[in-house]
């Protein structure tokens, strides 16, 4: 129901219940915000967004008051300008001065919302924090000192991720975002997926570096130097650096790669193609075996260190296979020393993703054969975008060059497992095929659809497959309710909502405006790709064919494969 207020003298029109911010943002009037989360509920922490209400003493918090019939407010004036400017100096007087070095520097919402305000001198000054650097995740770094109190990660992570690690600890002066027991990260509960990294306003939260280490490696002479990356990698990164999309984006960033340093550019599309195989035959085994158990996936690391620390009991459910950059990792680790007469020690291999929880799954113990790892490093995409500015490269005048074989193809369907529902479908797909079944386009729908849980059941001859999606750990509660009823053949798990299009090693925006651009851009390669499935990918079809059978090192398919166990954390 509609209803009138009064904004800085005119008139407007606002739906009755919502919040003054929501009101003002849908008329075009902008107010600054520092702890809101858009869809979370409000906390006030921050009282930037303070208006002035006729009627009422003290300014009113817009992103948690809801508007009234005839509410006059005033978004800018002298006091509401005064006390904004008061609030963000008050933050700024503990602040480091160190804007120049912080990776945040001319990205940083404290910053932006000083400039708009005008503060041009400091006019308090507060003894500078200096909480220590926490480096100990794999992942994340922790630079406190930055820290403006927000909430937001408490809160993202609490009713968005669902598992709790953030909290505020101590009191008055001393208050603090911490862990349980304000232990270091490396023992905490966290699962890497980094969401918080992307709703932290400043400097605080970011993925651990690993830009320094790449470059020094792409100067050493006697090091076969690699990179992976899929076409969603080169969406991400054309955006975060403001440049236009096209399919010949992918050849350029190859090009950019090479002229970098890199000496061979593959596609972990190839590896993903391999993990729908593999996942598909252990399903139909699965079901022909009578066997009939669950399996559950385990391509997204953030959910598999969940499962190890709250699901210790599925951990033997989980179908065990690697995700795809483990997959193109290993093999590249296997067939490149044959093929480039390379020891496999002298191949420093890196990987470009947007999710951040690969950055632990890379350095997991069984991300390695005979003592060398599949993957040396992993860079999220705002960090491939912050190296290739460091080497000054300009993409607009590349030509570009293709993928190096032998892992320099993949299907759609690989492309498809970036999103939540898409490796179910890729399955879904082969299962249909082999037993001679048209999909309709509703199951399809089924699986794109929205929402933290979605399922599917498709009847193949004698067979009834029952699928799941979980969308976000949010999810979990519905699939246990369900489960006390239905069997699941197959339960698809992805921490990020949506999937890696959605991954915390690439800014987005709060209106989810970036993680739609994704979704849609892989829908519509479908179009255009050649390959659609991964029985149609050349590349994955000579691995299986030619090099898989003649290496009895990698023959027996371990090269793909995880272990769990249970892990203790602090709670
Ligand atoms: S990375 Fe994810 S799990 Fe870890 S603290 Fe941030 S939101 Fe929570
Ligand atoms: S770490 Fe970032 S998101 Fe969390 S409270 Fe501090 S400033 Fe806010
Ligand atoms: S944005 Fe409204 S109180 Fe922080």
């Amino acid at each position: 129901m509609l209803i009138t207020i009064e904004v800085n003298s005119k008139k407007l029109k606002a739906e009755k219940g919502e919040t003054i911010l929501n009101a003002l943002n849908r008329n075009g009037i902008n107010i600054p915000t520092l702890c809101r989360l858009r869809d979370l509920t409000p906390t006030g922490a921050c009282r930037i967004c303070v208006v002035e209400v006729e009627g009422e003493d003290m300014l009113v918090t817009a992103c948690s008051e809801p508007v009234r019939e005839w509410m006059k407010i005033e978004t800018h004036s002298p006091r509401v300008i005064r006390a904004r400017k008061a609030i963000v100096e008050l933050l700024l007087s503990n602040h480091p001065d160190n804007c120049l070095y912080c990776d945040r520097n001319l990205n940083c919402e404290l910053q932006r919302i000083a400039s708009e305000l005008n503060i041009r001198e400091r006019r308090l000054s507060g003894k500078k924090m200096t909480l220590k650097l926490d480096q100990s995740s794999p992942a994340i770094t922790r630079e406190l000192s930055k820290c403006i109190l927000c909430g937001r990660c408490v809160r993202i992570c609490e009713e968005v991720v669902k598992v709790n690690t953030l909290d505020f600890i101590g009191k008055g002066r001393a208050i603090h975002i911490g862990t349980a027991m304000d232990k270091d990260f490396n023992f905490s509960s966290c699962i890497h997926c980094g969401q918080c990294l992307n709703v932290c306003p400043t400097g605080a939260l970011h993925e651990k570096y690993n830009i320094g280490e790449v470059q020094d490696y792409l100067t050493k002479k006697d090091t076969l130097k690699v990179i992976q990356f899929s076409p969603l990698v080169a969406f991400s990164l054309a955006r975060e650096m403001g440049l236009k999309y096209s399919q010949n984006f992918d050849k350029k960033l190859n090009e950019a790669l090479y002229r970098i340093g890199f000496d061979r550019v593959y596609c972990t599309g190839f590896g993903s193609d391999i993990m729908i195989n593999e996942l598909t035959e252990m399903l139909e085994n699965n079901k022909t075996g009578k066997l009939n158990d669950t399996i559950y996936t385990s391509h997204c690391p953030a959910w598999v260190k969940y499962a190890e620390q709250f699901m210790p009991g599925i951990l033997e459910k989980l179908s065990g296979l690697k995700s795809p950059q483990q997959i193109t990792g290993a093999v590249i680790k296997a067939l490149v020393p044959g093929i480039e007469a390379v020891n496999p020690e002298n191949i420093y291999s890196v990987s470009a993703t947007l999710c951040t929880a690969a950055k632990y799954e890379a350095r997991r113990d069984a991300m390695t054969r005979k003592g060398i790892s599949d993957i040396e490093t992993i860079l999220t995409v705002r960090e491939l975008a912050q190296l290739l500015r460091l080497y000054g490269i300009n993409m607009d005048v590349l030509d570009g060059r293709n993928v190096d074989e032998p892992m320099n193809l993949a299907s759609f369907s690989a492309l498809m497992t970036e999103i939540s529902g898409g490796l179910t479908e890729s399955v879904v797909k082969i299962i249909a095929q082999n037993n001679g079944i048209e999909l309709s386009s509703s199951d399809m729908r089924k699986l794109r659809a929205a929402g933290d849980f979605r399922e599917l059941m498709v009847r193949a001859g004698e067979h009834e497959y029952n699928f799941a999606v979980i969308d976000g750990l949010a999810g979990l509660d519905m699939l246990r309710s369900k489960m006390r009823s239905v069997h699941y053949d197959m339960v698809e798990i992805m921490v990020c909502q949506s999937g890696c299009v959605n991954g915390g090693g690439v800014n987005s925006d709060e209106n989810g405006e970036s993680v739609r651009d994704r979704l849609k851009m892989i829908y519509k390669s479908e179009e255009n790709s050649a390959i659609k499935m991964p029985v149609d990918n050349p590349a994955v079809r000579n691995f299986y064919e030619k090099w898989l059978p003649l290496d009895k090192d990698i023959s027996d398919k371990k090269i793909f494969r995880n272990k769990y166990s249970k892990k203790d954390v602090l709670l």
